[in-house]
């Protein structure tokens, strides 16, 4: 008796924990647990990634560096690690910052959910509906391609892809709120692998507060039976696409802000930040060979708090955007199209000399101002899906390779920052006057106008096919660098 007893106790126990683990793998195969630091990622192929450059370039994260928050046939969110995971030393100034990357296909809804962050995102592709919902109002806005939107941290929201065909694609920058580089989502209905917040409550603090018999409980906690299993990331029927696109506000965000007094218009009519078209603005830089977007944060209010400028720069094969540097903005630049060769003047030292792939927990260490008077060069190739670090007063140049090249990028700290370029019309040193010119180049006035102003176009430049895919970089671009005392 005894021993059937505890025959059928362990049948039981076992048929239970075989059940469970059986429901358990249903709801995380949509879920890519972390990934250990420089492990592959899904986007990358066997070694892809892995290239020297990119270990030797602290500063460039390969599509392996991405970890999914999240993943299923619908689609993806996935966000780089802590920056000062990679160096605690270089990145110790954008340490409370995230990256992230969205993509959903087409006729799929993200369900709602808020951040413990602030986050900016900048549509690269598609267009779809973010709606807000907070307990006095609820907005939608159409985005689309360039669009701006600033999601104030813990504000309720959701996204839908409402094309049929294009995937809708995100790029974010997040601010924790609590805990510096770091931040939850938070989901009021269960889905998936991620459990509803209301599971955090008792019982009997949620029949009181909702007034309903415990049966009903159970629809709030775990959601309806037929969805268990289903991601974040959800189809949605046609009529579904069309009821969400019916709800949304009146004006579509994408065609507001022409100008300075439609925006403060906007502003007193929503209670969020109105998302405004990064492309509709006037590109600040362009010609033939590129142009560059620029969202400010002295511009747009919605900005401002955060801090943080939103840049877009579209370039033509083999163009080259001109040396220069920022004063005191970091962009995090994440490539939607083609590839780039970007080169950058780095005097820190960083422990690349030790072999090391950027990966293991941040030294606590400190910076020190080793002031070796060398200039680390810092070469990568760049392609979509990527991102890419330029920090404040390092002097970078791109140059686009095989077909247009599009990056966009947040740049932090941008307030007060400026843009000073190296080469071209509007170049620093041509404003250096003779006899600082004669005295730091060791240059007649004649030689330095030759030197200094030859390039004539700004900004953007053409590059014959011999700059292309050098070995080394033309002497005489590096010689400005080493005259210059970079
Ligand atoms: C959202 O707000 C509009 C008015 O702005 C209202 O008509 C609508 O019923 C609200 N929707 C929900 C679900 O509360
Ligand atoms: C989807 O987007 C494409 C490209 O913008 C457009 O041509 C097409 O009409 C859109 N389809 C729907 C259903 O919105
Ligand atoms: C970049 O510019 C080219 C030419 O002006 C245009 O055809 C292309 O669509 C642009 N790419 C993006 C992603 O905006
Ligand atoms: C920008 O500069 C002004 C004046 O120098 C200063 O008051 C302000 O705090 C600065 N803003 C930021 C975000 O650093
Ligand atoms: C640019 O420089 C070239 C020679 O380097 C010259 O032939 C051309 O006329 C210049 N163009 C302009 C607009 O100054």
């Amino acid at each position: 008796m005894a021993i059937n007893k505890l025959t059928i106790t362990l049948f039981l126990l076992i048929s239970f924990a075989v059940f469970h683990c059986l429901a358990f793998r249903v709801e995380v195969q949509e879920f890519e647990p972390p990934r250990q630091e420089g492990q592959e990622g899904p986007g990358g192929g066997s070694g892809e990634g892995w290239d020297e450059e990119a270990t030797k370039n602290p500063y460039h994260f390969g599509q392996w560096s991405f970890k999914n928050f999240f993943q299923s046939k619908d689609g993806f969110v996935k966000m780089l690690p802590k920056f000062t995971k990679r160096s605690s030393t270089l990145f110790r100034g954008i340490e409370n910052y995230r990256f992230l990357f969205q993509e959903m296909e087409p006729n799929t809804f993200l369900v709602p959910h808020h951040l413990d962050a602030d986050y900016v995102f900048l549509v690269v592709q598609g267009k779809g509906v973010i709606g807000f919902v907070t307990d006095t109002a609820n907005e939608s806005f159409q985005i689309t391609k360039g669009d701006v939107v600033r999601v104030p941290s813990s504000v309720t929201h959701f996204f839908a892809n409402t094309n049929g065909t294009v995937p809708l694609r995100l790029a974010k920058i997040a601010v924790p709120a609590n805990v510096p580089g770091h931040f939850q989502v938070f989901f009021p209905a269960h889905s998936g692998f991620h459990q509803s917040y209301f599971t955090g409550f008792s019982k009997d603090v949620l029949t009181a507060s909702f007034n309903i018999p415990e049966e009903l409980l159970g629809r709030l906690i775990r959601g309806p039976q037929q969805q268990v299993g289903q991601g974040i990331i959800r189809r949605v029927s046609p009529e579904q696409i069309k009821e969400l696109t019916e709800h949304e506000h009146a004006t579509s965000p994408s065609n507001k802000h022409k100008d300075k007094k439609d925006k403060h218009k906007d502003k007193d009519r929503s209670t969020f930040g109105s998302p405004f078209n990064l492309l509709a603005q006037d590109a600040i830089y362009s010609n033939k060979f590129g142009r560059y977007h620029e969202a400010h944060p002295k511009r747009f209010s919605q900005l401002q708090d955060l801090d943080i400028a939103v840049g877009w720069v579209n370039m033509t094969q083999g163009s080259l955007f001109l040396p220069q540097y920022n004063s005191e903005t970091t962009f995090v630049t994440f490539v939607e199209n083609g590839c780039a060769r970007y080169e950058m003047a780095s005097p820190y030292t960083f422990q690349a000399e030790q072999q090391q792939p950027w990966f293991g927990p941040g030294q606590e260490e400190e910076v020190e101002e080793e002031m070796s008077g060398q200039v680390h060069k810092i070469v990568s190739r760049v392609c979509k899906g990527e991102v890419f670090i330029l920090p404040a007063g390092h002097p970078f140049a791109i140059l686009s390779q095989d077909e247009n090249f599009v990056a966009v990028g947040f740049g932090i700290h941008a307030s007060n920052s400026t843009r000073t370029f190296l080469a071209g019309q509007d170049n620093m040193l041509s404003n250096i006057n003779t006899v600082a010119t004669r005295l730091s180049f060791g240059l007649g006035s004649k030689l330095a106008e030759k030197l200094f102003t030859s390039q004539n176009y700004s900004h953007f430049a053409p590059t014959t096919p011999s700059h292309q895919f050098p070995e080394k970089p033309k002497p005489s671009f590096q010689s400005i660098f080493n005259l210059a005392g970079f």
